[in-house]
């Protein structure tokens, strides 16, 4: 039997109780399929543990997700708990994605059956595609260097060569996968940047296009941001696979969320040459922690991926075909705060239900 280890830090808010949800739905799927094991180590990190401790990952730590086969974690960061220039704390983008090299962060936008989109009249099947979100690099490479003067601050946007290379790369790959855009069936990997205004993303869509010369068979598309804005609202469904710059994929992975249901639906996975990590596309709504308010599906997706990049992609088809069975037996209903009514908890056992009865 092949066994796994795998670093769980669940993080603040929310986190604890929608990983824990995910955690269940992990033991039913390893159950039901009987040919693998996952064994956990849990740490603690994020805004609280920078709170007492006075940094936000420990070294052991560190090095226990140096270790492990894949990290599991939960949303970080508390609005109030902050670095002395003014950032949140409590976030790890920093450590772990730049800190292992955790170049693509893959963060799926998919509808699933019986959830209400903002978006009127869309149903599942419209909505599938997959954001490639550099996450290395771009606008928040400035992360805690940016230049202070009395006059004001000076944040850069860097984009390599290196860097853009192996992100276009993956998109392409990622797109082969795909089974294309709902609207015609096209594998196509659309670049979003803003290469009208500033010279970086004049070389992010370069490289896009060269790499693509190596991929006739994916469709080449290229969107200015403002334009992709209007185009992620008014056609989801022309999309297979879009790839961006750090600060473009941050925000239109909420958009794009924001017309698959909520950000409750989204899980992410980032990847690296020699390391992987998974978690949700959202933050750690604190207000709605320990409530058992919060829908856990985008940890339990985000588990789903985290078992596919081990090699276990049966298991991962367990977890979201349990899910695309309880949103289209209508167990899981979401309110207009993006949460499901029946509670976090409920929500969990009624995927680890349809595991065990699949
Ligand atoms: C995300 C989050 C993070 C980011 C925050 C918490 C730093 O918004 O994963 O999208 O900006 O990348
Ligand atoms: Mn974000």
């Amino acid at each position: 039997m092949k066994t796994y280890d795998i670093a769980v830090l669940k993080g603040d808010g929310i986190g604890p109780e929608i990983i824990d949800a995910a955690l269940r739905v992990l033991a039913a799927v390893e159950k039901r399929s009987g040919q693998f094991h996952l064994n956990f180590q849990f740490h603690e990190a994020g805004a609280s543990y920078y709170r007492r401790t006075g940094t936000n990952l420990s070294q052991e730590t560190f090095a226990a997700c140096q270790q492990a086969d894949a990290i599991f974690k939960g949303p970080m960061g508390l609005p109030e708990v902050r670095n002395p220039d003014g950032t949140e704390a409590g976030i790890l983008g920093g450590v772990l994605r730049k800190g292992l090299d955790l170049y693509a962060n893959i963060r799926p936008i998919r509808l699933f059956p019986e959830v209400n989109s903002a978006l009127a009249g869309k149903r599942a099947g419209d909505i599938d595609y997959v954001i490639v979100r550099e996450n290395t690099e771009g606008a928040y490479f400035s992360r805690g260097q940016g230049e202070v003067t009395p006059e004001g601050v000076r944040d850069i946007i860097s984009i390599t060569r290196a860097g853009t290379e192996r992100i276009v790369r993956y998109a392409f790959e990622l797109a082969r996968k795909h089974s294309g855009a709902p609207q015609d069936q096209v594998k196509r990997v659309t670049c979003i940047d803003k290469s009208n205004v500033l010279r970086g993303f004049v070389l992010f869509r370069q490289i896009f296009l060269e790499i693509g010369e190596q991929y006739p068979d994916i469709e080449k598309d290229c969107l200015y941001a403002d334009a992709a804005a209007q185009a992620l609202v008014l056609w989801p469904e022309r999309f297979t696979a879009i790839v961006c710059e750090n600060f473009l994929g941050d925000i239109f992975s909420d958009l794009g969320a924001a017309t698959a249901g909520g950000l409750g639906f989204c899980g992410a996975a980032n990847i690296g040459d020699a390391h992987a990590m998974f978690e949700t596309t959202h933050g750690s709504a604190p207000t709605l922690a320990g409530k058992n308010k919060a829908n856990p599906l985008s940890a339990i997706l985000a588990a789903a991926m985290m078992l596919e990049h081990l090699g276990e992609t049966a298991a991962k088809e367990r977890i979201v075909e349990a899910v695309e069975t309880v949103c289209s037996e209508k167990k899981v209903w979401i309110d207009s705060n993006g949460c499901p009514v029946e509670g976090t908890s409920a929500v969990a056992e009624a995927v680890c239900n349809a595991i065990e009865e699949a």
